[in-house]
C-alpha cells in the first residue's frame, strides 16, 4: 500500500486522521513527514538507547528497559499544532489524551503561560547565634553573592540565565536550634538546571558561613520549583459533550461536581492528580527529563495551602461550556542530561518542535490537563472500565498470538461474552487459525 502523507499543507496539522488504525510503519512514516527530512526517525527508533550509552548514564548497567512510545494527536496550543510523544505502560492514556485534545480544539485549543525558568537552591545554616542579624547580613551582601554564584554559571550565563535573587528564611527547632535557610534563585534557561543550581549553592556556601558566623550544612536544589510554574487552560464546548441529542450541560455539570470532589477531598485529589500525571510523566519521560522531580514538585504544590488538593479545576462559564485550568511547578529542560544522550529523547523534542524549556513545560502541562479532563469526563459518565476493557481485550488478543487482522473480531467476542481472559483469547486464535 502506498502511503498517503497526512500533512497536506505548509500549516502543520496534528489531526492525523485515523492514526490509530495505521500500521506502525505508516505511523513512523507520518512522523518522518512531520519532523522533516533532516531527522531519520527510523534510524533513531532502531538505535534506541544502546547499552554503551546506558553505561555512560548510570552504574552497573546490564542492559536497557523498553517501554511503549506513542503519539498523541489533535493538540493545538496557543494556536499552534503539536504532536505529542508519550512513553507510558498504561493502556488508554494516549488514546484518551488525543480524544480530549480534539474536544479542547473545538473550543479554540489550549492556552498557556509560564514563569521564567528560575530554580531554587537551598543552603541550610546551623549554629547561628543571631539569626535576624545573619539574615540581614546575607541580604546586604546580595549583589556580591549573586556575582559569586555567576562565577560558576558557565553555559547558562552565555544563554542569558544566571543568579537572580537571594531569599532568607529562619526556622526554630528544638533539636537543632535556630536554622537559617538561604535560597539562591537562578534562571537556568533551557536546562532543567539541577547541576547548575547545585554547583552554585556549593560555590557560595563558604560566603554564607562567613556572613552568618554559622555552619553551612545541606546545599541542594528544591524540587518545589514554585518560581518556575506553568499554567494551561482551555474550553470544551458543551456541544462536544452532548449525549443522546442533549445540549451537553448535564455532562458539564457532572464534570464540575467531580472537580469539586477533588478540590475538597485529599483522597480524591490524589487520584485526580494521578490522572494529570499520567499525561505529564509520559511526555517528561519521552523527552528524557526527570519525572521524579516533576512529581515531587507537583504534589508539594498541591499541598501548599496545608491540605492536599487538586492541581486542576473545572467550571462552567456563562455560556454553559466547560472551562478547564491547571497550574503547577514544572522544571524541565531541552538541553543537558538525558535529553542530550537518549536518541529517543532527541526524537521526542524534534516531534514536539519546541524551542525552549518554557514552551516544553507549557506543552506538557496542556497534555496533563487533557489527560485529567479525559479521566474525569469518563468517571463522570459511564465510568472508565468499559474503555479499559476494550484495550485490555486487544492486549490479550495480541498476547494470545492473534494477527493484526484477527484482533478486532477477537476483541468483539471477548467483550460480548464478558470473558476477557487469556485462555479464551488463545482458544479464539486457534479457532481462527483453523486449529481449534
Ligand atoms: C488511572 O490511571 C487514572 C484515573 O484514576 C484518574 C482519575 O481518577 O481521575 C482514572
Amino acid at each position: 500500500m502506498t502511503y498517503i502523507p497526512l500533512i497536506m499543507t505548509n500549516q502543520r496539522n496534528s489531526q492525523l486522521s485515523k492514526f490509530y488504525k495505521r500500521t506502525i510503519d505508516e505511523r513512523r512514516e507520518a512522523i518522518s513527514h512531520w519532523v522533516g527530512s533532516d531527522v531519520d526517525v527510523n534510524a533513531l527508533l532502531a538505535q534506541n538507547l544502546t547499552s554503551l550509552q546506558a553505561d555512560s548514564m548510570v552504574e552497573n548497567v546490564i542492559g536497557t528497559y523498553a517501554l511503549p512510545m506513542g503519539i498523541a494527536t489533535n493538540f493545538q496550543i496557543n494556536g499552534r499544532d503539536y504532536l505529542i510523544p508519550m512513553v507510558v505502560e498504561e493502556p488508554s492514556v494516549i488514546a484518551a489524551a488525543s480524544n480530549a485534545a480534539k474536544m479542547f480544539r473545538a473550543g479554540g485549543g489550549f492556552h498557556t503561560s509560564s514563569d521564567e525558568p528560575v530554580m531554587i537552591g537551598q543552603i541550610q545554616v546551623l549554629d547561628v547565634e543571631n539569626p535576624t542579624q545573619a539574615a540581614q547580613n546575607i541580604l546586604d551582601a546580595k549583589s556580591k553573592l549573586l556575582a559569586k554564584a555567576d562565577e560558576v554559571g558557565g553555559s547558562i550565563l552565555k544563554r542569558g540565565g544566571g543568579a537572580r535573587d537571594i531569599e532568607v528564611r529562619v526556622f526554630e527547632s528544638t533539636e537543632v536550634g535556630a536554622m537559617v535557610v538561604v535560597h539562591l534563585l537562578m534562571d537556568t534557561r533551557d536546562a532543567m538546571g539541577a547541576n547548575a543550581i547545585n554547583t552554585a549553592v556549593e560555590h557560595i556556601a563558604p560566603d554564607i558561613a562567613q556572613l552568618t558566623g554559622g555552619r553551612t550544612h545541606l546545599r541542594i536544589l528544591s524540587n518545589l520549583t514554585d518560581h518556575r510554574k506553568a499554567k494551561a487552560w482551555g474550553i470544551v464546548p458543551a456541544s462536544e459533550l452532548s449525549k443522546d441529542g442533549g445540549n451537553g450541560h448535564d455532562v458539564v455539570k457532572a464534570i464540575v461536581e467531580a472537580s469539586v470532589f477533588a478540590e475538597v477531598d485529599p483522597y480524591r485529589a490524589t487520584t485526580h492528580n494521578k490522572g494529570v500525571m499520567n499525561g505529564i510523566d509520559a511526555v517528561v519521560i519521552a523527552t528524557g527529563n526527570d519525572w521524579r522531580a516533576v512529581e515531587a514538585g507537583a504534589h508539594a504544590f498541591a499541598a501548599r495551602r496545608g491540605s492536599y488538593t487538586s492541581l486542576s479545576r473545572f467550571r462552567a462559564n456563562d455560556s454553559g461550556d466547560l472551562v478547564a485550568e491547571i497550574e503547577m511547578p514544572l522544571a524541565v529542560g531541552t538541553v543537558g542530561g538525558a535529553t542530550r544522550v537518549h536518541p529517543l529523547a532527541q526524537l521526542s523534542l524534534k516531534i514536539l518542535g519546541v524551542t525552549s524549556a518554557r514552551e516544553l513545560a507549557e506543552v506538557i502541562l496542556s497534555v496533563g490537563l487533557a489527560q485529567n479532563f479525559a479521566a474525569v469526563k469518563a468517571l463522570a459518565g459511564e465510568g472508565i472500565q468499559r474503555g479499559h476493557m476494550r484495550l485490555h481485550a486487544k492486549q490479550l488478543a495480541l498476547a494470545a498470538g492473534a494477527s493484526v487482522e484477527m484482533v478486532p473480531s477477537i476483541v468483539e467476542t471477548l467483550i460480548r461474552e464478558n470473558m476477557i481472559r487469556l485462555e479464551r483469547a488463545q482458544a479464539l486464535v486457534k479457532q481462527l487459525k483453523g486449529e481449534g
